[in-house]
C-alpha cells in the first residue's frame, strides 16, 4: 500500500480511533491505572468490565499508543495515556467525553443533507432544539458539555497568555470574560495580574455547583465574581471583554449583537478580547478548518479568517486593533477598541 493510500485508510478508519480511545476514558480504563502496572483480569474486576473483552480493548488501547502492554497482558499507561486521566492538570478526559460521547456523536451524520440542503442545523434535526436549550433540559449533557469547557481551558487559558504576553494590562482594572463558563481563563489572568479584578457572565446553570468554579481553587476569590445573566440581554460595564470560544458558537448577526452589547456597556477606552481558532489561507491544513465543521454541525456558528473577525468588530462599533498568535497553540487573539 502506497503512502497516499495509507493516509485515505487513515482518514477513513479515523472514528475507530476516537470510539476507542473514547470508550478507555468512559469507562475509566486511563484513571484505573494512575502510575500502576496491572493485568487486565485485575482492570477487569476493579471496573466491573468483561475480562476478555477488557483485554480487546486495552490492547486496542496499546495499538494506539495510549497503553504500554507487557507480554503476560498487564498494562500500564504511556506518556499520552497519562492526558486522559482526570487528575491531568491538563487532562483531555472532558473533550473526549464531550466530542466522541453519543450526543456530538450523533451529529455528525446530518453533515451531507446539510450541505445539500444549506440548512445548519444538525442539533435541530437530531434532538429538536438548540444545543443550549438542550443543555436546559438534560443535565447530563450539560455537564459533560460544561466539564469539558472547564477542563479544555486548562490548555487553551495557557494559549492566550501566551499570545497576550506582550500585552500592557496596566490601563485596565476590570475584566469582564463573557460565557466564561467556569472561569478558568478569566481566574488565569487574575492570577497573573494582581491589579486585575473580574466578572464572569454565564448562564445561571453552568456556574450554580460552587465546587466546579476556578475562582477560590485558583486563589483569586477575593477579586473574582461570578454573575448569572444572558450576554444577548445585558453585560456589566467593564475596561475589557474576553470572550473564548463564544463567536464562534454564533452566525455573524447573532456575533455582532454579542458585540454590539459590550460596546455599550464598554468604558471609553475598552477593549474586547476575542480568543478563538483563526482560519487560515488556502491550503494551509489547520484544527480550525475541521473544527469548522463541528460548529457547522452543533449550531448556528462557524470559525472565520482574521478578516472575518476584523469586519465583525467593525459591524458592531469597535475599531478592529490587532490579532495576537501564541508561540505554540490552536488559538488567537483578536482585539478590538472601543473609540
Ligand atoms: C463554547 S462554551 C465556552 C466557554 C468558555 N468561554 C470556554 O472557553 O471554556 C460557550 C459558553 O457560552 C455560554 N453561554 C451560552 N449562551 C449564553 C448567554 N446567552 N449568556 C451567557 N453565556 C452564554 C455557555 O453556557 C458556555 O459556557
Amino acid at each position: 500500500m502506497g503512502d497516499t493510500q495509507g493516509k485515505i485508510m487513515d482518514l477513513i478508519f479515523g472514528r475507530w480511533r476516537s470510539q476507542t480511545l473514547y470508550a478507555g476514558v468512559k469507562l475509566g480504563i486511563f484513571d484505573s491505572l494512575q502510575n500502576n502496572s496491572k493485568k487486565a483480569t485485575v482492570i477487569a474486576e476493579d471496573l466491573g468490565l468483561d475480562p476478555k473483552l477488557t483485554y480487546r480493548l486495552l490492547r486496542a488501547l496499546g495499538s494506539l499508543e495510549l497503553l504500554d502492554e507487557s507480554t503476560d497482558q498487564t498494562f500500564s499507561l504511556t506518556e499520552a495515556g497519562q492526558f486522559l486521566r482526570t487528575d491531568h492538570p491538563e487532562s483531555l478526559r472532558g473533550i473526549t467525553l464531550l466530542e466522541e460521547g453519543p450526543h456530538h456523536y450523533a451529529l455528525w451524520k446530518h453533515l451531507p443533507a446539510m450541505v445539500q440542503d444549506g440548512k445548519q442545523n444538525a442539533f435541530v434535526r437530531e434532538f429538536g432544539c438548540s444545543a443550549f436549550e438542550y443543555a436546559a433540559q438534560d443535565t447530563t449533557y450539560a455537564e459533560v458539555f460544561d466539564g469539558a469547557m472547564s477542563s479544555f481551558s486548562m490548555i487553551q487559558s495557557a494559549w492566550v497568555l501566551d499570545a497576550l504576553q506582550a500585552y500592557d494590562f496596566s490601563q485596565i482594572a476590570h475584566i469582564c470574560d463573557v460565557g466564561g463558563g467556569h472561569g478558568h481563563l478569566l481566574c488565569s489572568f487574575l492570577a497573573k495580574y494582581p491589579h486585575l479584578r473580574g466578572t464572569v457572565l454565564e448562564r445561571e446553570s453552568a456556574i450554580a455547583d460552587y465546587t466546579k468554579l476556578w475562582a477560590t481553587k485558583l486563589g483569586v476569590g477575593e477579586r473574582c465574581q461570578y454573575l448569572a445573566g444572558d450576554m444577548f440581554k445585558a453585560v456589566p460595564s467593564a475596561d475589557a471583554y474576553i470572550m473564548k470560544m463564544i463567536l464562534h458558537d454564533w452566525n455573524n448577526e447573532e456575533c455582532v449583537q454579542i458585540l454590539d452589547y459590550q460596546r455599550k456597556a464598554a468604558t471609553s477606552g475598552s477593549r474586547v478580547f476575542i480568543a478563538e481558532h483563526i482560519i487560515p489561507g488556502p491550503n494551509t491544513p489547520h484544527f480550525a478548518k475541521l473544527f469548522d465543521i463541528h460548529m457547522m454541525c452543533w449550531g448556528t456558528g462557524q470559525e472565520r479568517t482574521q478578516e472575518e473577525y476584523k469586519d465583525l468588530l467593525e459591524r458592531a462599533g469597535w475599531k478592529y486593533m490587532k490579532t495576537w498568535f501564541p508561540s505554540s497553540g490552536l488559538i488567537a487573539v483578536v482585539e478590538g477598541l472601543k473609540v
